[in-house]
């Protein structure tokens, strides 16, 4: 259980590069981070575009006028004079900014937290893991519903062969908020979503189901797609090349197959996130609106709902739950955890200290960067009339 005692020596001195006023994600990075006090102190930022916003954000969350900067080059450049310079940033910004951002905190000797997806290329993520190799860095990814405690009973279960073989994986990460063309034209977050210069190869794939598909990886992290299929389309014709709909086949290397439905025109949906792993004797499904429920059904037996932080849940789920059976959580904690878990890594590389690094579960720059040749490989399967392709 977490109950916000400090799991590193002192807070982390941590920056923020976007995330301001009129960001969708900001706010949930400051819930992740800040929530326990103990691991980090939001100390610079760039918040914004606009450098005035930006500024005025700051002062309007109590921070120090003089370290809101007005962009990261000068947030870099200034906070590396002084000897209580910042030690980690997040980068908060649409998905074309990441790999120049990152680059440039890594090469300023800084430990990076980014937004998914990472990079629009699988080249430039390895380009990014040497750089942080030879900078001695962590680089996270905020795939922020992962730190919910019951995906790790899930991947525990898998582990333990409580569903024998696991034989199909049913993935869904579906809203309607993009039924119309509407937003596109009038919402600052819409616009470049559909823009392939700033999204990047893809909006909903990308967008969406990167976080599905670590949290796959999470869940069964043996099985290794083989070959995969994607039909994606552009409901919304404006939108094309990018997709708002796509369903993508999938086979792994241990016989099982797979299928995921992403999409951002399932009108009429609030929340259509969701994993059902079903195995040769039992299927688990946890859904993103329900997350303190994991459904567990054994052939021939009554269904069962199982509650976060029972006693009955494996160690290692209950070890990351906050509040007790009594009370629901939700996203916030997901956040803190793996943010908790970020600094964890940070303090652990900076201590040179690899048998925690070993042990730690969390989205790594490696995950990141999976998450990209997932959508390149969908995409190049698209690309050829929606045929199979082999997942390289
Ligand atoms: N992990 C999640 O659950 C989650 C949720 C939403 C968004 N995201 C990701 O977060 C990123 C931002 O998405 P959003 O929805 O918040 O976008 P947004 O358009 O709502 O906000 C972007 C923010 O970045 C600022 N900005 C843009 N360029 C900047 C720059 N060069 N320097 C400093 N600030 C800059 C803008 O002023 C704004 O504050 C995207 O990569 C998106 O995919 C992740």
């Amino acid at each position: 259980m977490i109950i916000g005692e400090k799991k590193i020596e002192r807070p982390l001195r941590w920056g923020i590069i976007g995330g301001g006023r009129t960001s969708n994600v900001g706010y949930k990075h400051r819930l992740g981070a800040l929530r326990d006090n103990t691991a980090y102190k939001l100390t610079a930022a760039a918040f914004d575009i606009d450098a005035e916003r930006g500024k005025n954000f700051g002062f309007q969350l109590g921070m120090d006028p003089s370290r809101c900067y007005p962009d990261y080059k000068t947030l870099f450049l200034e906070e590396a004079k002084r000897s209580d310079g910042v030690e980690v940033v997040t980068i908060a910004t649409p998905n074309g900014t990441h790999y120049e951002i990152c680059k440039a905190a890594l090469e300023a000797g800084l430990h990076v937290i980014c937004e998914k997806p990472l990079f629009f290329e699988v080249s430039q993520g390895e380009e990014i893991i040497q750089l942080a190799k030879k900078q001695g860095k962590i680089v996270g990814v905020t795939y922020g519903f992962s730190g919910h405690p019951l995906l790790l009973q899930m991947r525990k279960m898998v582990q333990n062969g409580d569903l024998g073989e696991i034989r199909m994986l049913e993935l869904q990460y579906t809203h309607g908020f993009s039924a119309t063309e509407e937003g596109d034209k009038k919402s600052e977050g819409q616009k470049w979503r559909v823009d392939p210069k700033i999204a990047g190869p893809s909006f909903v794939l990308g967008d969406l189901s990167t976080h599905t598909y670590f949290m796959s990886r999470l869940i069964c992290p043996d099985l290794k797609i083989t070959k995969l299929l994607c039909d994606r389309q552009s409901f919304i014709k404006s939108r094309a090349p990018l997709e708002d709909n796509a369903y993508v086949l999938m086979h792994y290397n241990n016989g099982a197959v797979g299928r995921l439905w992403s999409s951002a025109v399932n009108a009429g949906c609030m929340d259509g996130h969701r994993i059902r792993i079903i195995g040769s004797k039992a299927s688990i499904e946890w859904h993103d609106n329900q997350p303190n429920e994991l459904l567990y059904e054994i052939q021939g037996q009554p269904v069962q709902k199982m509650i976060r932080a029972m006693p009955y849940l494996y160690d290692e789920c209950n070890e990351y739950e906050r509040l007790g059976a009594l009370h629901a959580e939700g996203l916030p904690e997901s956040w803190s955890n793996i943010y908790l878990k970020f600094a964890i890594a940070i303090d652990a590389q900076n201590r040179g200290d690899q048998k925690t690094l070993d042990n730690l579960i969390y989205p790594d720059l490696v995950s990141g960067v999976e998450g990209i040749r997932w959508v390149q490989n969908c995409v190049r399967s698209a690309d050829k009339d929606s045929s199979w392709v082999d997942f390289n």
